[in-house]
């Protein structure tokens, strides 16, 4: 049975792999990821470590002079996505996204380190990628939190990676629509529209491109002059991780001044964290910075800080929150808390379950002693795969299989869970 899975993982990275990057999905996502690659190179390094260090050396071989990783890299043209490279108008010369993601690149570098078997490859690949991560985080710091208060904003829905979160909805609702003009979504082409954003939403993605195109992707402009600034726990989370672990990379490859200035960005931010903590919600929340308030909003963001060194008691809070939500649910862990009013089982981010977040919180939780929560996180992972096969995300209760099929980063995940679950026994 295990080894199937196995087989059966490695068959859809294969099939998604076009050579020096993959792609999420064929036709739904045809181009390459920032955080897909990242997590997706965790997979391939189980059975070919060049192949995985080479994921996310392309990715940023398409790093901005700024630091900036972007989001999208649009390697090659394909007519059957939108919104695409014309529509963000970088000017690169291979055209990319202007927005970024969650920077979870240096926890896999550092991972794929640990583990290799190829030590002396690994020393090289990681050293040459080490200043380019570190750079990318810098430039979040600089550029996204200009008070210097320790959390980073994001400035579009699509940063978080949780592109249709009920945390976005009322920052999202004061972006005005004026002057949007008409456009052709394609996702819902390759997918169930009611697995998918709605257009309300859609065209407020639209117009925040349209003011950062106008701004010329000026990256050192855009988050002052976004509409839509949100701290998300989460993004921060998996931010202030990748500083630790690229600090003890760095102090591996003998770098001691990069390490102590990204140690002292993890712990800044492990402080800052504190501040979005909800006793009332027993979880951490988003905080709107254009109107200077927490958003109330029971979704999985609040509960990916136990990625990040949060105390233990935090973590042990995160664990107890979770076991409440799996009153409600057959399949932890739902991205939004399923006895809410907005939750939808089958739209995204607003209730499906998705692969990689239960990885990274499980892992947290692992290292904060919550091993009877980790077992169960992982065990409905698999139970999911078990019914539903590879999908992007799965209806928490029903175990639907949603959005996208044969997806790479649920592959990916479901490689990284067999080789912990079998390390454990
Ligand atoms: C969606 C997800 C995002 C992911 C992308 C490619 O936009 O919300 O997190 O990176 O698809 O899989």
């Amino acid at each position: 049975m295990r080894q199937d899975y196995i087989d059966q993982a490695k068959q859809v990275l294969r099939d998604n792999d076009r050579g020096t990057y993959t792609v999420p999905t064929h036709g739904l996502y045809p181009f390459q990821w920032n955080w897909d690659s990242a997590l997706s190179a965790l997979g391939f390094a189980h059975y070919d470590e060049d192949r995985a260090w080479t994921e996310i050396e392309t990715l940023f071989d398409h790093q901005w002079e700024c630091g900036m990783v972007p989001h999208i890299i649009f390697h090659e043209y394909d007519p059957g996505y939108f919104p695409g490279p014309e529509v963000y108008a970088t000017g690169r010369p291979t055209p990319t996204s202007g927005l970024s993601q969650p920077a979870v690149a240096a926890f896999a570098a550092r991972r794929m380190f640990d583990r290799a078997k190829d030590k002396e490859m690994a020393r090289r690949r990681a050293a040459a990628l080490l200043p380019k991560m570190h750079a990318w985080h810098e430039w979040f710091y600089r550029t996204r939190d200009p008070e210097g208060t320790g959390l980073v904003a994001i400035i579009h829905p699509w940063e978080s990676g949780r592109d249709n979160s009920v945390d976005w909805d009322a920052a999202l609702e004061r972006v005005s629509t004026e002057g949007v003009g008409t456009f052709q979504r394609r996702d819902i082409t390759h997918a169930n529209p009611a697995h998918r954003p709605t257009h309300a939403q859609y065209e407020r993605y639209i117009k925040l491109v349209q003011i950062f195109r106008e701004l010329n992707w000026d990256t050192s402009k855009l988050h002052d002059a976004s509409p839509f600034q949100v701290v998300d726990p989460g993004f921060n989370a998996i931010l202030i991780r990748a500083c630790a672990d690229l600090a003890d990379l760095a102090d591996l490859l003998g770098e001691p001044g990069m390490a102590t200035r990204s140690r002292a960005l993890a712990d800044r931010g492990i402080a800052a964290l504190e501040t979005l903590w909800s006793d009332g919600m027993g979880q951490y929340l988003c905080y709107d910075r254009q109107v200077g308030a927490l958003i109330e909003s029971p979704t999985v963001g609040g509960l990916l800080p136990a990625f990040a060194a949060i105390p233990t008691e935090r973590a042990a809070g995160i664990s107890r929150r979770i076991e409440v939500l799996g009153r409600s649910c057959e399949y932890l862990i739902p991205s939004h808390d399923p006895t809410a009013p907005e939750y939808d089982g089958l739209r995204y981010w607003r209730g499906p379950v998705w692969l990689i977040v239960n990885y990274m919180i499980a892992d947290g939780l692992c290292r904060a002693g919550q091993t009877d929560m980790v077992g169960r996180i992982m065990t409905d992972s698999l139970r999911l795969i078990d019914r539903s096969g590879f999908a992007e995300y799965y209806d928490p209760i029903t175990a639907e299989p949603c959005g996208g099929a044969h997806f790479t980063w649920t592959a990916a995940m479901v490689l990284e869970i067999l080789a912990q679950e079998a390390e454990l026994a």
